[in-house]
């Protein structure tokens, strides 16, 4: 079996931030109530005319640069994304066209907060089996052009970025050793879009209804996060024959401190090897756990050989695992 790890890394955030205070002006809600029962003081928010695509551009451009390689040389693009520019036609086209990745194929997979494992996943497996050598992984989200801007119980959790891996083969002993993938499929509102979709397309009435927004049971999600990452970390834990006291750094989907620190507990992590960036981007969905490590990696924090075992859960519900030694 090839090690297929990673080769060059990126993330891309746009600059406009907002904070608890530009909620407080917006819906009733404090600093205060957000940050206890959240963890997040700021996040960022695209602006009008900025698209998915054109962060996923800008952490595509990042990664490749980090690998020291062209657009040119990117033979396949994952894109993990809900958030998509348009409905129809997929995102990662959009990205192959502003990146100029010519010799490029495209497509985006749809696994809500958890796109970004699931898209190592998948890329992993297609370099294992030799149909490609260098893959480009995107998360991008921009779910603040998706949040109802009057539901305060949902809105202040999330905000926008992306992250972007060059996926290849790396020496021996490195790279993704195990992972696992789950899903608890649900059709009750505890975490969709409900219109604009074929069952229920975007009439001016549903529009109206406000149902062209994020809808989410927060009760109901957090309930299943709190035993989905501890969950899928253990089994990967569990594929790869690793001890979970030799993780290096955790990176969890960065959705609420709360869920984090509950999801640590369970796996016996302290927290100090429990990497945390939510306070300044809030919920950026797929991309979370990308720019949390990209951060890490900024911050001197990653280091070539450290166990790192990634975590997520989201809309579906999904929820999933990935464990990797690093190998830059
Ligand atoms: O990627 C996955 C995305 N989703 C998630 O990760 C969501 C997981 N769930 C959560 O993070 C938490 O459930 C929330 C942060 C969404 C809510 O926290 P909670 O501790 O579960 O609060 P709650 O929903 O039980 O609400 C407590 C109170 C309610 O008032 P009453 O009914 O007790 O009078 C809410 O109306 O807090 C109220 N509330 C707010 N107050 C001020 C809800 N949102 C806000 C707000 N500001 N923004």
């Amino acid at each position: 079996m090839k090690n297929v790890g990673i080769l060059g890394f990126g993330k891309y955030v746009p600059e406009k931030i907002m904070t608890n205070a530009d909620w407080e002006k917006l819906v009733e809600t404090s600093d205060e109530w957000i940050t206890s029962r959240t963890g997040i003081k700021e996040r960022r928010f695209v602006v009008e005319g900025q698209g998915t695509s054109d962060l996923g551009v800008e952490a595509g451009k990042a990664a490749l640069k980090d690998a020291g390689m062209t657009p040119e040389d990117v033979e396949l693009i994952i894109l993990a994304t809900c958030s998509p520019d348009y409905r129809v036609q997929n995102c990662s086209s959009l990205i192959q066209k502003k990146l100029g990745a010519v010799n490029a194929a495209a497509f985006d997979l749809e696994a809500a907060c958890s796109g970004f494992i699931f898209s190592l996943v998948v890329g992993q497996a297609m370099i294992q089996a030799g149909m490609y050598k260098r893959i480009l992984v995107i998360a991008a989200e921009s779910i603040s052009k998706l949040i109802d801007m009057q539901d305060r119980n949902t809105a202040i959790l999330f905000g926008d970025g992306a992250a972007a891996a060059v996926l290849g083969e790396v020496e021996e002993g490195y790279g993704i050793i195990s992972s696992y993938m789950g899903t608890e499929g649900v059709d009750d509102g505890t975490l969709r879009i409900k219109a604009g979709g074929t069952l229920y397309p975007a009439t001016v009435e549903r529009v109206l209804n406000r149902e062209i927004y994020v809808e989410m049971n927060g009760t109901d999600v957090f309930k299943f996060a709190v035993k989905a990452l501890p969950h899928a970390t253990k089994e990967a834990a569990k594929k790869g024959n690793i001890d979970l006291k030799d993780i290096d750094i955790l990176f969890p989907h960065q959705a609420n401190l709360r869920i984090i620190d509950a999801a640590a507990k369970r796996l016996g992590i302290p927290m100090e090897k429990v990497f945390i960036n939510l306070q300044k981007y809030g919920n950026t969905s797929a991309a979370s756990v990308g720019i949390a490590m990209a951060e890490a990696l900024e911050e001197g924090k990653l280091k070539k050989g450290d166990l790192i075992a990634l975590t997520g859960f989201g809309a579906g519900l999904t929820y999933g695992s990935l464990i990797m030694r690093w190998s830059k």
